[in-house]
């Protein structure tokens, strides 16, 4: 399993005025917070709670659709567009970037085993989007088009783009070449799937964009690009196992969320940098951000109470951000809280040669750039737990499907659990929908008439 280690957040490591007494906060809070877990899987079926996405280590049935339709899929495209945007995008790039071989787009055929090339569309730039299409043959791709809502905007004006240049540059079955995953009942993209005839995944019914990474969601183009989908939810399967503890000693999740909690309230630290020390997991803390942001930054509470509460993701990757960002980190303002994410083992060795053992370069000579790696990671912590800033780390054995699959459950079993200790919904947006709305006001979408003049009068002034 992941494990988890908190000891640079306690006020013997780092003082009294930025640490907290975590065996007695632990004890204060263990009641509360087997109740908030007792809540989460108590109510984790019914409908409007959007807490579906715990189930989504269990759904065999939509597993067993995802290969069969990958087995029929296998061999027959050089690329997969995944056009999604959100929680519909960024989990999904996170685990192709961290299972797929590095350079995945560069290698060729036999060295991809034949499965496809694949490219996210997440984005409204014309540019990249023209530059895409210029380098990418339509006839031999697949495209999947995610959106929870069916109805996005940038999404919707994405596929239509390239629908029509589908029926442009294709056969007439280029429709066979188009795959939606969308809500089973709501939104266009459903009602035109059925119109045109495409095959359709669900996303399931009560499970919100940024906690779908595990189903049809994440796990269609995974299955698409040969990445183990088995043991992805087995490693889901067996972080749900270990958060289903209401005991908070024995449940990481619960402890980083009360940890982050309490730092926010107790000591003013509102920041969280997230920091994997790995490429391979650079998307990682994309990911996260919008876990963490969207889902805690709200207005109100659970009470109706104008609270304003959130706590603000940083993104950052070890090694490269230690040149960029740690002077912050160390001697800026003690507003922080930082989750480094430690991979133990990388997959190949890359050693350092022995050469110019009698230069100013002799440390390096013979060394490996793992060992520098874990070196690196090691310092930084020590040099900001010197600096009195709270840190904690999450540490994986291996960059895999399975620890992946524990890991990000963990991260949103924590963001759940820490909503609840904010007493606020961390499973709705309104703040996002509210910009939305005035995106089809600007566009004249027909309904939103009024929202336009409005719009236009703020405008203008
Ligand atoms: O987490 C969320 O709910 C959002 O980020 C959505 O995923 C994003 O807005 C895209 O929505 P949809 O999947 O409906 O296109």
């Amino acid at each position: 399993m992941i494990k988890f280690n908190y000891h640079n957040v306690g006020k013997d490591v780092i003082g009294q005025e930025n640490g907290l007494d975590i065996n007695q906060e632990f004890e204060n809070h263990k009641d509360h917070i087997a109740q908030i877990i007792n809540e989460l899987y108590e109510n984790k079926d019914q409908r409007g709670y959007w807490s579906k996405w715990m189930n989504s280590g269990y759904d065999e049935d939509t597993l067993w659709y995802i290969n069969e339709f990958a087995a029929e899929v296998k061999d027959k495209y050089e690329n997969m567009l995944v056009l999604g945007i959100g929680g519909s995008s960024l989990g999904g790039k996170t685990i192709a970037h961290a299972t797929l071989k590095p350079y995945w787009n560069l290698l060729s055929t036999e060295q991809r085993k034949g499965y496809p090339r694949v490219f996210f569309v997440d984005n409204i730039d014309s540019d990249s989007i023209n530059g895409l299409l210029d380098i990418i043959d339509l006839k031999k791709t697949l495209v999947n088009i995610i959106t929870k809502s069916g109805d996005t905007t940038e999404i919707m004006a994405v596929y239509m783009i390239i629908k029509d240049r589908m029926k442009k540059e294709c056969d007439d079955n280029y429709r066979e070449s188009i795959v939606v995953t969308t809500d089973r009942n709501v939104g266009v993209l459903r009602q035109l799937a059925s119109q045109e005839g495409y095959k359709a995944f669900e996303v399931p019914d009560d499970v919100g964009g940024r906690y779908s990474v595990f189903s049809s969601v994440g796990l269609l183009p995974f299955a698409v690009l040969g990445i183990d989908i088995k043991e992805l939810l087995r490693g889901v399967r067996d972080m749900d196992a270990l958060c289903q503890n209401r005991d908070i000693y024995q449940n990481i999740a619960a402890q980083n969320a009360l940890i982050h909690y309490l730092m926010s309230i107790q000591k003013g630290k509102n920041i969280t940098v997230f920091m994997p020390y790995s490429d391979r997991l650079k998307y990682l803390p994309d990911w996260f951000s919008q876990l963490w942001a969207e889902s805690l930054g709200k207005e109100r509470d659970w009470d109706g109470n104008k609270v304003n509460v959130g706590l603000t993701p940083l993104k950052a990757v070890g090694v490269t951000d230690q040149h960029s960002l740690l002077q912050l980190y160390n001697e800026g303002p003690n507003d922080k809280v930082i989750d480094f994410i430690k991979v133990e083992e990388f997959d190949t060795q890359l050693n350092i040669p022995n050469i110019f053992q009698y230069t100013g370069l002799g440390y390096l000579s013979g060394k490996s750039v793992n060992d520098l790696i874990h070196a690196e990671e090691l310092s930084t912590t020590v040099s900001v737990t010197d600096y009195q800033k709270p840190n904690v780390t999450i540490s994986i054995p291996k960059i895999n499907e399975y620890y992946l699959g524990q890991l990000m459950y963990m991260l949103m079993m924590q963001t759940a659990i820490t909503g609840a200790l904010f007493n606020i919904d961390p499973f709705n947006q309104p703040g996002v929908e509210q910009s939305q709305n005035y995106v089809y006001a600007l566009m004249g979408r027909v309904g939103y008439e009024e929202s336009a003049r409005i719009l236009q009068e703020k405008v203008e002034v």
